[in-house]
């Protein structure tokens, strides 16, 4: 799958493909509500399409999939939205864990703590059942917050300093990585968001430093495999510099 060629003494990457791709799961009330549907019926909608777009990922060898399913700021939608996206959630991680064709390894990404404790269950029975399973790694970022993410690893190595087990100068870019959700998963080469917004909305604010960004006014319910394959294309024909010249 790593097909580097050399042109002209440069390195081209055009035919990489993507280990990691990371998703903002957008436009899902917008799509219920332009067909006269309640929001939630958007929502139910936006999780078949989760699992067609999962699905395609892992056949085609897409390493890591990171889906932003439920942001630390969408506590502020009304209650029965909510309930109803976590009820999407406990569905999908049941499903996930339980059936045996499925050999997704699932990690949840956010502060679990803050979520019904039934879904805490679920979480630790999925990430339990499927860690041994050796295909598509699935994250699902679950009252995810990126500033979040950053504060609590921080916090963190704070205490350890703290306690003398941690000198200031030890505090290196790989360090600090090693104290946020992803640590020791390769950064997401994509970051895409369907659903016509273009803004990261607190969304891996650290590792997507150097990702490329795909937006695209697709909103996710009637998003599809031939879309992701047309964004894994537009992938493959960047120049990722990294700020050096290429
Ligand atoms: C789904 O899309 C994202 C979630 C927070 C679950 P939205 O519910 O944000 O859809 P729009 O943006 O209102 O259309
Ligand atoms: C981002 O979508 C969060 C998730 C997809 C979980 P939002 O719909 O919450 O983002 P904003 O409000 O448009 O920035
Ligand atoms: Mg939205």
């Amino acid at each position: 799958m790593l097909s580097f060629r050399h042109i002209g003494g440069y390195m081209d990457n055009s035919c990489k493909m993507p280990r990691h791709i990371a998703i903002i799961l957008d436009g899902n009330g917008r799509w219920a509500e332009q067909r006269g549907l309640p929001r939630f019926k958007g929502h139910s909608k936006g999780s078949e399409t989760v699992r067609e777009i999962v699905d395609h990922c892992d056949k085609i060898g897409i390493e890591y999939i990171t889906l932003y399913a439920f942001s630390t700021e969408n506590w502020k939608r009304p209650k029965e939205e909510v309930d109803e996206i976590m009820r999407l959630l406990r569905k999908y991680l049941d499903e996930l864990s339980k059936y045996a064709d499925k050999n997704a390894k699932i990690t949840v990404l956010g502060e679990t703590e803050g979520l019904p404790s039934d879904i805490r269950g679920k979480i630790m029975e999925a990430t339990e059942n499927t860690r041994n399973n050796t295909g598509i790694k699935v994250n699902i970022a679950l009252n995810y917050g990126g500033r979040q993410e950053i504060t609590n690893a921080a916090k963190r190595i704070a205490a350890l300093v703290k306690r003398g087990e941690l000198e200031p100068e030890d505090i290196t870019e790989n360090l600090f990585e090693k104290f946020l959700y992803t640590k020791d998963m390769p950064s997401p080469d994509i970051i895409l968001r369907p659903g016509r917004e273009k803004r990261i909305s607190n969304f891996l604010l650290w590792q997507g430093a150097y990702s490329e960004l795909i937006f695209e006014d697709i909103l996710w319910p009637d998003y599809t495999k031939e879309d992701l394959d047309r964004a894994i294309d537009d992938f493959k024909h960047r120049n990722r510099r990294y700020g050096g010249v290429k």
